[in-house]
């Protein structure tokens, strides 16, 4: 059966009510078969999420992993850490920890094994600036990111969600349009059936995000080459992120 994802990235917002208040929101919804619903707090709130979580079906991610098991690194937070919290997914490659905290693609590839290792499933996030479409680079940055991230894998990896998100789309309001969003999607398909590693694509989500609200999914959806959703702010409040889940099980039981 198709799956639809929606994950919610709630990026470095929201205090401890806050937090209570939305989780306690999300977990008053039942997810139904069919959709991959879930929430990537920060660090401090995962415990939370865990217990909140606990015993339905929301997912719960990081939003981020350090490249080490364990050791002297102050500050950071390991893979086993993640995964004793009950994180079953993690985002790597976001395309803010790109520009602002200089992520390489180097780091984003020991993320994405030490992830695997650990059996916590990568979100690879993708996409373009403004500048880079508007010269006609789109594919080629799109296709260099996603060469780079999964060059260590090795053959037969079982792929994990990719989401396409075109940085200019990125808390701006100015959502891509689904069909140019779509022609990625199928860009992105081509690239992995054609990669030598002979990737598994067997559970590949192909995710969208930028801007996503419960009025403009629908049009992602309709053009049926994508997965579902990362998204950001519409993730913030309970009723705004469960308008896009009621969207993504429409179009399931269309
Ligand atoms: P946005 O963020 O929905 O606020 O545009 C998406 C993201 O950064 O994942």
């Amino acid at each position: 059966m198709k799956k639809i994802m929606i994950m919610g990235n709630w990026k470095m917002n929201l205090i401890a009510d806050e937090v209570d208040e939305l989780l306690s929101g999300l977990k008053s919804y039942p997810v139904k078969a069919g959709i991959l619903a879930g929430a990537a707090p920060s660090y401090t709130w995962l415990l939370k999420g865990q217990e909140q979580f606990a015993e339905t079906n929301w997912q719960l991610a990081a939003q981020n992993v350090y490249v080490k098991e364990k050791g002297a690194y102050t500050g950071e937070v390991s893979a086993p850490m993640l995964k004793s919290l009950g994180c079953n997914y993690t985002l790597v490659g976001h395309s803010e920890r790109r520009q602002i905290f200089q992520e390489t693609e180097e780091a984003i590839r020991e993320k994405i094994a030490i992830l695997l290792a650990h059996e916590i499933k990568p979100i690879l996030c993708l996409g373009e600036t403004e500048e880079e479409r508007n010269s006609g680079r789109a594919e080629e940055v799109v296709a260099r990111q996603l060469r780079e991230g999964l060059a260590a894998l090795p053959k037969g990896t079982k792929l994990f969600p990719i989401a396409y998100e075109p940085v200019w789309a990125i808390g701006t309001g100015k959502h891509c349009d689904p069909q140019t969003a779509a022609d990625m999607m199928v860009f992105i398909r081509q690239e992995l059936a054609q990669a030598q590693q002979q990737f598994d694509l067997s559970e590949l989500l192909l995710l969208y995000g930028g801007s996503v609200n419960g009025k403009n999914f629908q049009g992602y959806l309709e053009t049926d080459q994508i997965d579902g959703a990362l998204v950001g702010g519409a993730s913030l409040k309970a009723e705004d992120f469960i308008a896009i889940i009621k969207v993504a099980e429409d179009f399931l039981h269309e």
